[in-house]
């Protein structure tokens, strides 16, 4: 006699069923906590540049007007700025901490990261927060033509 009828297997396959989707429900609410928890104690390793970075036009005219800008060189994220001074510097735009994007402060002369309040000298250098190492430096040069040169592959020893 056949057994496609019997409503005891059915009840069982519903349940096994139900039993998976609760395991994979657990799987993945705990994963959505230990995940953060592990980037928090174990933060992201240094990025890489590629190469020196001519800025456009656009990019020096956002620079002048806002003294800050955020320029990509491949998959880094750099942010160039103007001190007090007026010198032009250059930190890696990631935040070593977990990876946040770093923004400029002129009142306050940091660079500030506003995930977990961490703070950066004009340096790079950790003033306070999380963050386990410092920003990486590049060099920021003014061509003979007026453009401005953000030199990647010249990156500052880390501190
Ligand atoms: S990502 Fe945590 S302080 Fe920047």
């Amino acid at each position: 006699m056949p057994d496609e009828g019997c409503p005891l297997k059915k009840k069982r396959s519903r349940r096994g069923f139900i039993d998976i989707m609760l395991g994979l429900g657990f799987m993945g609410s705990t994963a959505s906590v230990v995940y953060p928890v592990l980037r928090y104690l174990k933060p992201l390793g240094p990025s890489g540049a590629q190469g020196p970075m001519k800025l456009t036009k656009e990019d020096q005219a956002k620079l002048e007007r806002e003294h800050m800008l955020i320029v990509r060189s491949g998959t880094t994220r750099i942010l160039v700025f103007e001190d007090g001074q007026q010198k032009l510097r250059a930190l890696d735009a990631r935040c070593t901490h977990e990876g946040c994007t770093v923004q400029f402060v002129p009142g306050e002369s940091l660079i500030w990261c506003a995930c977990h309040n961490g703070k950066f000298d004009l340096d790079g250098r950790v003033l306070s927060g999380p963050p386990p190492r410092p920003l990486a430096q590049y060099s920021c040069t003014r061509e003979a033509d007026g453009s401005l040169v953000v030199n990647t592959d010249r990156k500052k020893e880390e501190a």
